[in-house]
């Protein structure tokens, strides 16, 4: 398994940004802005993160997904671990991260991994997706915010 920066002008993986982020706005959006780090199994890509630098000594990963055959197996906590890694090389102090109140296995990764939850972007969902999202039979309507000291 080998992680690494996305050139900018290779295609990044859109089958598997979508499955963190169904708004193909969003995701163009800010693969222009941010930086993509992919992991790769023998030549295929298996899974993908995006980062994004916010504000001065501030980072967040806006996108981060597996490949359905490959989840539960380890390689979202390792790609959080290299993100965290590649955060404080760059001298970043607060690393972020974002998903939905129904997100519950993501929500369990990201404190399992360290963040600590910093507040509810209350009907976010609601307001940036046209779609109503629902996961585990729970409609998906707040932002929760979580972050990391590094
Ligand atoms: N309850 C408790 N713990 C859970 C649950 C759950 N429902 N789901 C996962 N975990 C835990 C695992 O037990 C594991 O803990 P451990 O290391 O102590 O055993 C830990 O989370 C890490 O699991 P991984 O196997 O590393 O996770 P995976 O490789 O499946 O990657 C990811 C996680 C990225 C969320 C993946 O499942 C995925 O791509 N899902 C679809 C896309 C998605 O939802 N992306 C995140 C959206 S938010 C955003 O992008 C900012």
């Amino acid at each position: 398994m080998k992680i690494r920066k996305l050139d900018k002008m290779e295609s990044p993986p859109k089958e598997l940004l979508l499955l963190a982020d169904p708004s193909i706005e969003m995701i163009e959006d800010y693969l222009n802005r941010g930086e993509t780090y992919i992991c790769e199994e023998n030549g295929q890509v298996v899974a993908v993160f995006v980062m994004l630098a916010t504000r001065p000594g501030a980072c967040e990963i806006v996108n981060i997904a597996v490949r359905e055959s490959r989840q539960g197996m380890g390689i979202g906590r390792k790609l959080i671990e290299y993100s965290i890694y590649t955060a404080r090389l760059k001298g970043v102090k607060t690393l972020e991260i974002g998903t939905g109140n129904s997100s519950i296995g993501q929500l369990a990764l990201y404190q399992k991994c360290g963040f600590r939850i910093t507040g509810v972007d209350r009907d976010y969902f609601l307001r940036h997706y046209k779609e109503d999202i629902f996961e585990s039979g729970i409609q998906c309507k707040d932002m929760i915010r979580l972050s990391m000291a590094l």
